[in-house]
């Protein structure tokens, strides 16, 4: 294994183990609105510090990029950081959240783990050398149109101006497939596209660190991951389309009469 898919994998295990310990006193816990419908609470925090720690250990002179603490100042490799996606779930008891962490060297991604704490599933890739989860390789599905096809979505419910825009999308794509799946960890639900569970995703306004990671999973799987110009702006725009290769064409063509100006935008 690559030294640094090793400490990725080691990083996201032990945030996992403070994420289970602390699922049991969840109802304790100090919870910070940061905006609205946006919460992270002290094992978000926790999780990642301890992220940090053990990357910084091995790579002192790495940059990070995390969802609690921001920028971390370093040389060309960049570390994306989510430590528990799906913070809403977890607050809830609701079984989805994830560890997610990406390496990233200039504007390529080298590396994605991430890491399903409760159902003890790891999946991770390396650029090249394919994907696996616990250790056995993953491919996307062979599925070849929308009928019996089932995708999986994020509702943009921070930014409601593209409620309307969203709302047509799914609307093109409910009418055609087996169903359409919110579970609420969007690093999740990419990495089950990665394993073939999903056939596709799309989401609108995600951040880096919900995505860095299972677009490379997607990729290393046999998928395609666009922003929704077909482009590859999708960790700056923060528009994602994936799945495997026909679905993600499937899916661009069904969404394309309700992409907006704004939603072509290469920034968010
Ligand atoms: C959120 C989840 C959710 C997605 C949101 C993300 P968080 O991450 O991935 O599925 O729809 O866009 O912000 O806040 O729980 O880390
Ligand atoms: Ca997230
Ligand atoms: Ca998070």
């Amino acid at each position: 294994m690559h030294p640094m898919l090793n400490i990725a994998v080691r990083a996201a295990r032990s945030a996992g183990e403070i994420i289970n310990r602390s699922a049991e006193n969840v109802g304790r816990l100090q919870i910070n609105y940061k905006s609205k419908n946006d919460y992270a609470t002290e094992v978000d925090r926790m999780a990642e510090q301890e992220i940090i720690r053990i990357i910084k250990a091995a790579f002192p002179e790495h940059a990070i990029l995390a969802e609690e603490s921001g920028e971390h100042e370093g040389n060309d490799y960049v570390w994306i950081i989510d430590p528990l996606d799906g913070t809403t779930n977890f607050l809830h008891g609701f079984p989805q959240f994830a560890v997610s962490i990406a390496l990233k060297l200039k504007d390529r991604l080298e590396i994605g783990v991430i890491y399903d704490p409760l159902r003890d599933e790891l999946f991770t890739a390396e650029r090249g050398g394919g994907a696996m989860m616990n250790s056995r390789k993953i491919r996307v599905t062979a599925q070849a149109n929308m009928t019996g096809a089932l995708l999986g979505t994020g509702f943009p419910f921070k930014n409601l101006q593209h409620i309307d825009a969203y709302l047509g999308m799914f609307k093109a794509l409910s009418i055609d497939t087996a169903g359409i799946r919110r579970a609420g960890a969007a690093a999740l639900d990419l990495a089950y596209v990665a394993a073939g569970r999903l056939d596709g995703f799309w989401e609108i306004g995600l951040q880096p660190w919900d995505m860095a990671a299972g677009v490379l999973l997607i990729k290393e799987a046999g998928g395609v991951a666009t922003d929704f110009t077909f482009g590859d702006t999708y960790l700056d725009s923060g528009n994602l389309i994936a799945g495997n290769p026909k679905m993600h064409q499937l899916i661009y063509k069904a969404i394309e009469p309700h992409v907006t100006d704004n939603l072509k935008k290469k920034t968010r």
